[in-house]
């Protein structure tokens, strides 16, 4: 098996349900920082990384998704007769950066299941994660501060980062012992813990890679939390069998499914927005003055 990872899969077929009502009709990966989708950077993030191959899982009501990794002829057609070709380039670019496919999550069974309808995609390769609705902005991408990981360890790895008590309870927590400056071993790892079952205050936070061993886990992995298929229950078993690396990576996380993440995301890169900032800047100054 190679160490090098050209694949990815983005799952992208959740209901979005704390992003009501929007998540109705706009899918939450598709909500924009500033005047890009969410999904689009994980694109982006993914090919600086030297993924090739990218699998976005959809769902009903998601249509969207697929539509913005297309062509545009008729803005393209009406940007040229304006003499703005190089932003024809820069539309075209989205759809070019890596090669993308679509498949579809019948229904939003858990990310575990989401991820299992990749299975013929990745074939017998190790592959990275990316959760449709986390946006990571960092200096190396964080998929490359992960494969470079799993380069080094030929183990699975997970993005991790500290979080606090509340959020270890929503996400999951993991018994890692470490092992450099901001890598982990892992070895067990336990979804939604109760306040008792908390081990550290370390959770898997939107990247991993893993080896497609995990698939066949996956296939005998039962509904967890929530009645879902998590994939957080098939990587322990990974974690127990051979243990995992973990990597708490450099970056700012956006919870794009999450109100307070979709507002923090666009105030602060907003305020590093080329185009907007300086004005954005000016008018929150005067905002916050009057408060
Ligand atoms: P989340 O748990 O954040 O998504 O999954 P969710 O279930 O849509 O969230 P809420 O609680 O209802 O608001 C992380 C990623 O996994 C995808 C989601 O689309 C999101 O990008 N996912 C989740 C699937 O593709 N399928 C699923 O069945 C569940």
């Amino acid at each position: 098996m190679s160490d090098i990872i050209t694949k990815a899969v983005i799952p992208a077929a959740g209901l979005g349900t704390r992003m009501l009502p929007i998540a109705r009709t706009v899918p939450k990966e598709m909500l924009p920082i500033v005047d890009k989708p969410a999904i689009s950077y994980l694109v982006e993030e993914a090919a600086a990384s030297g993924i090739t191959d990218i699998l976005i899982v959809t769902g009903r009501n998601k249509n969207a998704i697929e539509d913005y990794f297309d062509y545009s002829p008729e803005y393209e057609q009406k940007l040229i007769s304006a003499g703005k070709s190089t932003l024809v380039k820069q539309l075209r670019s989205v759809c070019t950066k890596a090669n993308i496919s679509f498949i579809r999550q019948l229904e939003p069974k858990g990310l575990g299941h989401a991820v299992y309808k990749a299975k013929a995609f990745i074939e017998d390769q190790p592959f990275a994660v990316l959760y449709g609705d986390d946006i990571i902005f960092s200096e190396t991408p964080v998929v490359k501060q992960l494969t470079d990981l799993y380069a080094k360890y030929r183990l699975g790895v997970l993005g991790v980062k500290h979080v606090s008590k509340a959020q270890i309870m929503r996400y999951c927590t993991l018994d890692a012992t470490r092992i450099e400056e901001n890598i982990y071993k892992v070895t067990d790892m336990i979804e939604k813990p109760t306040e008792e079952q908390i081990i550290t205050d370390l959770a898997i936070l939107g990247r991993t890679v893993l080896n497609p061993e995990i698939f066949d886990i996956l296939e005998n992995t039962p509904p967890g939390a929530g009645g879902e298929i998590q994939l957080t229950d098939a990587m322990k078993v990974t974690a127990n069998r051979h243990s995992m690396i973990a990597c708490d990576f450099e970056g700012v996380r956006y919870d794009m499914g999450s109100k307070l993440g979709f507002l923090t995301a666009n105030v602060e890169q907003g305020l590093l927005s080329e185009e907007v900032g300086e004005e954005f800047r000016k008018y929150l100054k005067n905002l916050v003055n009057t408060l």
